[in-house]
């Protein structure tokens, strides 16, 4: 396996064959990242959801790692599959499953049942019912036993929500340490709450509060997950609720997006901010960012989100073989307040050595080829508002044109842009193409752009990462090329550094 198979991802995450979708159990446990996610062992299409597993010790290099839940009864008759969730270290083996002094990894995940059927635990489910059950692992994450004698740990939705025994899914499991209790935040994602549950040892639960309906509700809600963070670096924390929403992303976009909220919790209910709630707050503007989950297991200080770069709307259909779908990049959150808005900050993590470095006084109109070639790339621009109606770079393109990624910056809307339409290959969903928009206000006429690109994506941030825009671009072998664009006018101040991404396979 060389990893170099035509838009094959040189740094993202993608598993050496067949379909993934969301990151799960993502946790940072003696000195490993183990990322986890959906994953179907028979195919390049979505179906016998078990959890895929890989291993990293940076956040960059991945091994990967035999399959850790495999669809019950894969592949010929399969009663129970693994759907999206979340892994703690339960250090103080509250759950029991410990053995010696060897403390449990418990994973909390959704069961979906395409059969009806009653389980060892002598629990009776439905036809496609979706519950919520537990699993261990006493080897460090690399082999897991699910709970059977007591699974599901959660059979149903209380029962004024009864009726959607289909759609209770995607545990988020943390350890709040304030009132000594697990709390698990699990989606009833038609109605588009949140169900706040706690619990002492992993296996008995309580229903404790509700969130939501809020902000964006144009799909269904799914794979919630809350975290505290420090505002501005300093003492005063403010928790986070990301949220899933599919189909209803952000304007422009089709399918999938992530929406967040800020604002406090007690251990038992989470209440955003006012001012959180007086528009959608995107995690991501554009149309590949989903499934977003942070790492357990890293000080309350650092988080460190992964999501799928994929949408729904078109995920199994993208022109990749042997393989579907990648990771993003891991973002490094924090919540720092600009203007007013406590607004969460994303920072790639990526280790950012320059190689090619160019400053203008002023950038012509037109367009400017550079010297910079290449497909994986790390680019950051810098420029001033001057007298061009939009600046930015092109990425990916052929030497005529024909084929071209455009990103840049609308100075009269203040908006940051990812045009895809010219990418290459679009036509296996009509959706696919489009232009994505970001508000991103420049600082005192100052804009800053880091583009992240990669065989077969783009993700694009604006000032400190307050904004982002990932996008899937599927272009030729050919289009290597960079130019920067300067429409209607010259653009001055302009400062470039980049450096070409090395493969990580
Ligand atoms: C989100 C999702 C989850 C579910 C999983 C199934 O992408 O639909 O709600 O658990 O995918 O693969």
């Amino acid at each position: 396996q060389d990893y170099k198979e035509q838009y094959r991802p040189q740094y993202h995450y993608t598993p050496t064959k067949n379909w993934m979708n969301d990151p799960n159990g993502l946790i940072f446990h003696d000195g490993i990242y183990h990322l986890f996610y959906q994953y179907n062992p028979g195919g390049t299409t979505w179906g016998a959801m078990s959890w895929g597993h890989a291993t990293s010790s940076d956040l960059a290099h991945w091994e990967h790692q035999p399959v850790a839940l495999e669809a019950r009864g894969f592949p010929d008759n399969i009663t129970e599959m693994f759907f999206s969730g979340t892994a703690v270290a339960d250090v103080n083996n509250t759950s029991g499953f410990g053995a010696g002094d060897k403390a449990p990894l418990v994973a909390m995940y959704t069961s979906y049942y395409p059969q009806a059927q009653t389980l060892p635990s002598g629990k009776s489910v439905e036809v496609n019912q979706q519950s919520q059950s537990i699993a261990y692992s006493l080897d460090d994450g690399l082999t897991w036993t699910t709970y059977d004698e007591g699974n599901p740990v959660l059979l149903s939705p209380p029962p004024q929500y009864a009726d959607q025994i289909r759609e209770f899914r995607d545990p988020g499991v943390f350890w709040h340490a304030a009132s000594s209790k697990w709390v698990s935040v699990i989606s009833l994602a038609q109605l588009h709450k949140l169900l706040i549950y706690t619990s002492d040892d992993l296996k008995e639960w309580e229903l404790a509060s509700e969130f939501g309906p809020e902000n964006a509700v144009g799909g269904v809600w799914e794979c919630p997950s809350l975290f505290p963070l420090p505002v501005d670096g300093d003492g005063s924390v403010k928790w986070v609720a990301q949220v899933g929403l599919n189909p209803g992303g952000p304007p422009g976009t089709p399918g999938s997006g992530t929406q967040y909220f800020v604002g406090d919790f007690d251990g038992t209910t989470f209440t955003a901010d006012p001012e959180s709630l007086q528009q959608t707050n995107w995690l991501d503007w554009g149309p590949d960012f989903y499934a977003a989950l942070s790492f357990s297991g890293l000080p309350d200080t650092e988080r460190v989100d992964i999501a799928w770069m994929n949408n729904w709307k078109y995920g199994g259909v993208i022109p990749t073989d042997p393989w579907r779908s990648a990771m993003s990049i891991p973002r490094k959150l924090s919540l720092t307040t600009i203007g007013k808005t406590v607004t969460l900050v994303q920072s790639p993590v990526l280790d950012a050595g320059t190689c090619f470095s160019q400053h203008w006084d002023s950038v012509p109109a037109g367009v400017t080829k550079l010297k910079l070639t290449g497909k994986a790339l790390d680019t950051t621009l810098t420029f001033t508002k001057s007298e061009s109606t939009y600046f930015g770079i092109i990425v990916q393109a052929t030497a005529d044109f024909s084929e071209q990624t455009r990103i840049g910056y609308d100075f009269t809307t203040e908006q940051l842009f990812v045009n895809r339409t010219l990418s290459e290959v679009t036509d296996f969903d009509g959706s696919f193409p489009g232009v994505y928009s970001a508000p991103s206000p420049s600082r005192n006429g100052t804009v800053t752009i880091r583009v992240l690109s990669d065989w077969s994506s783009v993700e694009v941030f604006g000032g400190q990462g307050e904004v982002s825009i990932t996008a899937q671009i599927f272009p030729s072998d050919a289009a290597i090329e960079s130019y920067l664009f300067s429409m209607d006018g010259p653009t001055s101040n302009v400062e470039l550094k980049a450096r070409k991404v090395h493969s990580v396979w």
